[in-house]
């Protein structure tokens, strides 16, 4: 079947069909994730933990993200692939389009993803042609100012913020939003009041689609699994039908579960 592309994500916002998206990083998961039916793989910069065994996103350059990124868009044939702008690679309007247009260009990323209330950086890119996802939420590669990975906008007044965020985001240009370890209803209600996809991890049942880290729901990361991910494995015969599985518990709401969800 024909690949899908940013069209196809918004014309299944608009039916209510669930996207769901995993993360990967080479080939090999690549081809299984798109045999599987997996709408969006997501090359984040998650691969500084699960494949290059750091403590957080941060170490990761352009260009790890560059040569993981080819190692995926290469392989799939179907799946809209993003690809993670790591940790300072964004700073300015200049320096993310220049590392934007290599995750591009040499790594055949269809989108970009960045961290944050980045607008005019997302503007800048988008007025040069490259698609934009947004991030909110939890943000992994600020762990350091946000003092640990936990549950973000609690208490009303920063939901507020992640709110007018999302709506300024779209604004911006962005074509999708990942929003990441935030309470259900305030995901329910950016979902609502946003025209662009919005992809949860820990976000609830009520975002467009879902995000797992792949090596959390094949059971193989480093360390403890997060609350709202979930081990696909358990009852699985194998990795292609742990990835199977994820696809249909996604489709018809089966995950993520209330124990997945703040
Ligand atoms: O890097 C990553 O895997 C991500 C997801 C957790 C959304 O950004
Ligand atoms: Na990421």
């Amino acid at each position: 079947s024909k690949a899908l592309t940013i069209s196809d994500l918004l014309a299944m916002k608009n039916t209510g069909e669930k996207i769901s998206c995993l993360t990967a990083y080479d080939a090999s998961f690549a081809v299984l994730l798109d045999q599987a039916g997996i709408e969006v793989i997501l090359v984040g910069d998650s691969l500084g933990m699960v494949i290059q065994g750091h403590a957080s996103t941060i170490p990761v350059s352009n260009e790890d993200m560059t040569y993981h990124t080819r190692c995926v868009a290469s392989a799939r044939k179907r799946a809209f692939v993003v690809a993670d702008l790591p940790f300072a690679s964004y700073a300015t309007p200049k320096s993310a389009l220049k590392n934007a247009a290599r995750l591009m260009q040499t790594g055949g990323a269809q989108m970009v993803k960045l961290e944050g209330a980045k607008f005019e950086v997302i503007e800048f890119l988008v007025a040069q042609g490259i698609p934009v996802c947004g991030h909110l939420g939890l943000l992994p590669q600020s762990v350091n100012r946000l003092g640990g990975y936990k549950v973000q906008g609690r208490e009303p007044a920063h939901a507020q913020k992640i709110l007018e965020d999302a709506i300024a985001i779209e604004r911006a240009g962005a074509g999708m939003l990942i929003l990441e370890c935030v309470p259900s209803l305030l995901a329910a209600e950016i979902t609502r009041n946003l025209g662009i996809p919005v992809i949860g991890i820990g976000a609830g049942p009520d975002c467009d689609g879902q995000v797992l880290v792949l090596y959390d729901m094949l059971n193989i990361s480093i360390g403890n699994r997060p609350r709202f991910s979930k081990n696909f494995m358990a009852n699985a015969d194998n990795i292609a039908d742990a990835i199977r599985r994820y696809h249909q518990a996604v489709k018809t709401l089966a995950f993520p579960a209330a124990e997945h969800c703040y």
